[in-house]
């Protein structure tokens, strides 16, 4: 019989037991179904809803329960819908009508909503621990290759030269702000449900506060309808996976193109490389890609659980159910990809030379040549012309910039001295350019300095 059974005069369909149930997906909130009701038969007890030698017996039973669970010498019923009934019915088939009295005061909405908070919470931990690794990493990388000149780009085409360090350190400032972003979802989801009751609250004399202190919440929600009917958390969660997949998404696709024979500016470690089944020589890099791959797989989480919510009327609704697929597939994904992806950056070989090479070609200190005719009192402008033409006419000939001599440079502008091969190397245009949030030495030093104090503040 169903714990809800009364009303009814048939059993349900086999086909609707199926359909209706959960258990498959949410029996892994089962720690967290447990501790909420320790949490809300405690707070019975103690104001007098039930007798507290119940409470005692309940929150005993309960407890040697969550024991068996883990030992796996549970088994869950599909016809007992989802956890919170396993658990339910667990209960009172060891201590009868005692345990029939957990649910007073408390009805499955505002237990999934608890049940999913406390959930999540874990899990937002947990994510932010595997970003501040790769967060570590980053600085790490960045800090052993603070003079290492590859080209930065724009359009995909060589701009300005940089260092490999700036490079690292602006994927630290995106999964900072990730970070950021899970530390302000936290806040909202640490907010405890319990007291809402099915969407209207409940006459027995229950302290919310007492279960938002066990169970550690920082706050009680304010109002029932919304309590049993919000699943902006999870909502804020996905997006926040969602943009750290677009992070890691586009360092996967610099990686993959940074490890072609066309780029070579790095090497896969063999232990996070794959081979061909046909080609022999292949070595491809399957992580980046992968991970790259999966960042759809999180998007397209958000978008169902932005749809399941869409149109919803007040309060609680069964379609609200779906949920927690969208939600836990996401969480996994993303605990999986980052760990992988860390420990791929720091095995990565970097190609110095190919990168430096690289920086070479391409023009990348034009900028640096119009900017040394500005400091001899040319107009930007005007000297943004002159070095074009400059660049054309090596483009023509087939040349580089430093290798045309002197006589050849003045016929562009007689302002120009025997100086300006040092002014326009690769490395004056990287340490010429020290403002904060420069690639230049002082001020990367300077990002990661600030970094490291960022991650040890979080
Ligand atoms: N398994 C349900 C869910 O995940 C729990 C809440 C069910 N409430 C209800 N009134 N049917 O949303």
């Amino acid at each position: 019989m169903k714990l809800w059974g009364g009303r009814f005069s048939k059993n349900t369909d086999k086909t609707v037991d199926d359909f209706n149930s959960s258990i498959s997906f949410d029996s892994r909130m089962y720690r967290q179904d447990i501790r909420g009701s320790l949490a809300h038969a405690k707070m019975l007890g103690k104001c007098g809803v039930i007798p507290e030698e119940e409470a005692a017996l309940i929150c005993k039973t309960l407890s040697e329960i969550l024991a068996d669970i883990e030992k796996g010498r549970v088994e869950f019923e599909i016809d007992a819908e989802d956890i919170h009934m396993n658990i339910e019915k667990i209960l009172i088939s060891r201590i009868g009508d005692t345990g029939k009295k957990l649910h007073t005061g408390r009805s499955r909405n505002d237990q999934v909503a608890l049940d999913l908070r406390m959930y999540l919470k874990d899990e937002i931990k947990e994510i932010k621990s595997l970003l501040a690794a790769l967060e570590t990493a980053l600085l790490d990388i960045a800090e052993k290759n603070l003079t290492v000149i590859l080209p930065g780009y724009t359009h995909l085409q060589r701009a300005q030269p940089v260092t490999l360090a700036h490079h690292m350190m602006a994927y630290f400032q995106m999964f900072g702000r990730d970070m950021e972003r899970l530390d302000d979802c936290y806040k909202r989801t640490d907010v405890m449900p319990l007291g809402s009751g099915a969407l209207a609250g409940t006459t027995y004399p229950l302290d919310r506060q007492a279960v938002a202190d066990e169970l550690g919440f920082s706050a009680i929600t304010a109002n029932s309808l919304d309590a049993v009917s919000d699943r902006d958390f999870a909502i804020e969660l996905l997006s926040c996976l969602s943009i750290v997949m677009m992070h890691l998404s586009r360092f996967c696709e610099e990686l993959v193109l940074w490890s072609s024979l066309e780029f070579g500016f790095v090497e896969m470690d063999d232990a996070y490389s794959t081979g061909s089944s046909i080609m022999p020589q292949k070595k491809n890099p399957d992580v980046a890609e992968l991970v790259r791959g999966k960042t759809g797989r999180v998007y397209g989480s958000l978008v169902t659980l932005l749809t399941v919510m869409k149109s919803l009327p007040l309060a609680y609704n069964k379609d609200m159910q779906e949920d927690k697929e969208a939600v836990f597939d996401a969480v996994d994904t993303v605990k999986m990809c980052l760990p992988v992806f860390t420990r791929m950056l720091l095995t990565m070989k970097v190609k110095k030379e190919n990168m430096y090479r690289a920086a070479q070609g391409g023009f990348t200190n034009a900028t640096d040549i119009a900017d040394y005719l500005v400091k001899k009192g040319v107009p930007f402008r005007s000297s943004h012309e002159i070095i074009g033409r400059l660049v054309l006419f090596c483009i023509q000939n087939g040349k580089s910039i430093e290798e045309l001599g002197l006589q050849e440079l003045k016929s562009f502008s007689p302002l120009i001295e025997e100086d300006i091969y040092e002014a326009i190397s690769l490395e004056r245009c990287v340490s010429e350019r020290k403002l904060p949030g420069g690639p230049a030495v002082e001020s990367v030093m300077e990002a990661i300095r600030k970094g490291r104090i960022f991650l040890s503040r979080t």
